[in-house]
Formats: C-alpha cells, sequence, structure tokens
C-alpha cells in the first residue's frame, strides 16, 4: 500500500492492524499502529525514515514500486528506535552509498544498533537540504523521545515530518485526522503522551515554543506514527502545550488491587463518599490487576486525585499495584494530589509503603491514608466514605 499526499509525497509505511503490544509489552496498542515512511519525488529524491525490521522485506517490496532505489538521493532518519530505522540494514544493502541524514545522537545509535557505518551526515537545528524546488531543514528534538530524535520540516508543501512527536499507536487507512473518529484519535493520542512523553514534558514546552518562534507555515504535520494531521494542525500542537503544563481534567482515579475483596469493598465506599459530596466530578476504579496498565495510567494523567489502594501481603503490597507505583514514578506525573487505603489481617503495613511509594513518586498527599482491619463492616464502610468524603474536600 502506498498513499499520495500531495503531488510529491508518498507515504509509503506499513499498517501493522495486528500489534498489540509495543516497547516489549510496556504499551498496549489495543488499536495496532503505523510505521509512517515518506517519499518525497522532486529533483532529488528523499526516503524519510522507515519500518519495524520484521515489514522490511514488504516495505523494500513496496518502495520499489514507487521508484527505483537507485534513484533515491537521500535517506533522512529521523530517529535510531527499531520501528522506524527497522529497514535500513536491507535497504542500505541495495544503495550502501546514499547518505543518511541524522542527527549526531541518530548517528551513535544506529552504529550502536545495526553496527554498520553507513554513509552519515550529521545536521543540526536549522541546517537544511536543498532539494531543488522545495528544502528541507532540520529541528533536533532532543530527549522527545529519545537522545537523537529529530524532526523535519519541507518548505513548499509546509510539511512537518515530527517523527514520535504528535504520534498515535492507531491503525487506520483513513490516514488523515478529519476523517477517523474523533474520539479515537485522542484516546490514542493522549494515551501516547502520558504514556510516552509525560517525563519530557518540560522539554517538549520548550521544543514547541521554539519551532513555533520560526514562524513556520504548516499544512501538515506528518508523524511517524497514526494518522497525519491536515485539518487545523495546530489543534495537537496545543493539546500538546496543555497536556505538558501538569495537566488534569475533573476527575479522581482509585487504583487497588485485592485478595479477598475487602479492599475493593473500600475503593467503592470511598467513591460513594466523594460522590456524595460532588456530584460532578468523574470517579473511575480499576482493580490493577485486572486492567490494561497503560489504560490506567492514561487515566491517572487525566485526574485530578489519586487514591491507590492495597491489601497487605508478606509484609508488603500487591504486586500489580506496585507496578503501577513504579510507573508513575518514572513518569513524573505532575500536579495531582493522592491518598492510600488498604485492608490487612496482622501487620498491615501496605497504607504507610503506599504513602511512602506515593511521595517517591512526587504526588501531594492529602492525608495519611485509611486502613481497615479484615472485611469491614457497616461501621468499616462508613468510616470509608467518610474518608472519601474528606478527600475530596481537601481537593
Ligand atoms: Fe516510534 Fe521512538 O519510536
Amino acid at each position: 500500500m502506498s498513499f499520495k499526499i500531495t503531488n510529491n509525497v508518498t507515504w509509503v509505511g506499513k499498517i501493522d492492524w495486528e500489534l498489540r503490544n509495543f516497547h516489549g509489552d510496556e504499551y498496549s496498542t489495543h488499536r495496532g499502529s503505523s510505521y509512517n515512511s515518506y517519499l518525497i519525488k522532486g529533483k532529488k529524491n528523499v526516503l524519510i525514515d522507515t519500518v519495524w525490521e520484521p515489514f522490511a522485506k514488504e516495505f523494500i517490496e513496496n518502495l520499489k514500486k514507487e521508484i527505483n532505489l537507485e534513484d533515491i538521493d537521500y535517506i533522512i532518519a529521523n530517529h535510531g528506535e527499531v520501528d522506524h530505522s527497522g529497514a535500513l540494514p536491507l535497504l542500505l544493502k541495495e544503495i550502501p552509498n546514499v547518505p543518511v541524514y541524522c542527527t549526531a545522537n541518530g548517528a551513535k545509535i544506529l552504529k550502536a544498533h545495526y553496527h554498520e557505518d553507513w554513509n552519515f551526515v550529521e545536521v543540526k537545528t536549522g541546517d537544511s537540504l536543498d532539494i531543488g524546488d522545495e528544502k528541507l531543514t532540520f529541528v533536533e528534538a532532543r530527549m522527545l523521545h529519545w537522545p537523537d530524535s529529530m524532526m523535519t520540516y519541507m518548505s513548499g508543501d509546509n510539511i512537518l515530518f515530527s517523527n514520535d512527536a504528535f504520534g498515535q499507536h492507531y491503525a487506520s487507512d483513513l490516514m488523515y485526522n478529519d476523517l477517523v473518529d474523533q474520539s479515537e484519535l485522542y484516546q490514542e493520542a493522549i494515551k501516547y503522551y502520558a504514556n510516552i512523553l509525560t517525563p519530557f514534558s518540560p522539554i517538549l514546552t520548550k521544543k514547541i515554543e521554539e519551532i513555533l518562534s520560526f514562524n513556520l507555515t504548516v499544512n501538515m504535520i506528518a508523524p511517524s506514527h497514526g494518522i497525519i494531521w491536515r485539518d487545523n494542525p495546530s489543534q495537537i500542537i496545543e493539546k500538546y502545550m496543555d497536556w505538558a503544563k501538569g495537566y488534569s481534567e475533573n476527575e479522581i482515579v482509585i487504583v487497588y488491587d485485592t485478595m479477598w475483596n475487602a479492599t475493593r469493598k473500600m475503593a467503592e465506599a470511598i467513591a460513594d463518599g466523594i460522590k456524595s459530596v460532588d456530584k460532578d466530578v468523574t470517579v473511575k476504579l480499576f482493580n490493577a490487576a485486572h486492567s490494561d496498565k497503560n489504560d490506567i495510567i492514561t487515566e491517572m494523567f487525566k485526574s485530578k486525585a489519586i487514591l491507590v489502594g492495597s491489601s497487605t501481603v508478606n509484609k508488603s503490597i500487591m504486586s500489580a499495584t506496585g507496578g503501577i507505583l513504579d510507573m508513575i514514578k518514572g513518569l513524573g506525573l505532575k500536579n495531582k494530589k493522592a491518598a492510600a487505603f488498604g485492608s490487612y489481617g496482622w501487620s498491615g503495613e501496605s497504607v504507610s509503603l503506599l504513602n511512602e511509594r506515593l511521595k517517591g513518586a512526587k504526588l501531594e498527599l492529602v492525608n495519611d491514608g485509611i486502613k481497615e482491619l479484615w472485611n469491614p463492616d457497616v461501621e468499616g464502610l462508613k468510616r470509608c466514605k467518610e474518608f472519601g468524603v474528606d478527600f475530596s474536600k481537601k481537593l
């Protein structure tokens, strides 16, 4: 499959409808993904990025239908991660001397992955490449999300090839933002941001401000995953600016794990308490062991407050809850209030351990948490409900 996006530019990537996990099992891709590669044909012919290695052969066969490989003048490697560079070894076996434009870190990373000394041309922000009627200008995007990440702007067609930034793991043959279901699109875009880009939010704000300062006309943002933003492409830039600045909605997330349902009953009673004093707030409950971890993170990212619960087991907390806490520590969620809860039978460490982990993740604890012995009775559930009321009032 290929798809002409302007007179000069053709999408030559791969839609991966089957993909359900990305980055090993760190990221769930319920709606598949795509590896977007773009071929610019003109006085000079340029290939921007490739696809993941399992699709390399298919990619090159398709590319040959678009162009004689010998006619490719330049390859741009915006990013060395294997989902975009995976077809380079096979491609460069056929055209070994073609220059590969990338950042200095990109050259290092590509060498370290493939152990090949290709014809690298290292570029920095502001460097450009004349390709005839158009010009490509490079913008380093260090740590968005790897040290080598870069964007390429094409004048004439005014396309920003943004690589991972502004992307979504979203397989769709509709290709453009205005043609797909908007709620699906934004669900995937915010999930991508929450789970991949959150740690880099401060860098991202500065980078977007820098790009905006160039006063470029941008008719399209063509990322390396998902759909192309052609209808009001600045909408996703504005969303990124929002998401990067301690974003929250009127939502509270309760994440817990439970051995015999006591901690689940506590979670539900706390939710009742919150709703009894705030009808407008959205409260979402997730059993961490039964729910998709990336969907939980997305909801945590959207929330203004987070409650985490776990039974005490072996003087510790349950493993699924621990996994989520590890994730939020690494991501560095901002601007979230928090509290802990859990049931116990004898030693009862879970709440104090949850408190430590929440503080370690830089969430703002609003109280010391609540624990209930064994299976909470009517009085115990009343205490949990009151805890929810009090928590809500402290937000
Ligand atoms: Fe889509 Fe960072 O690779």
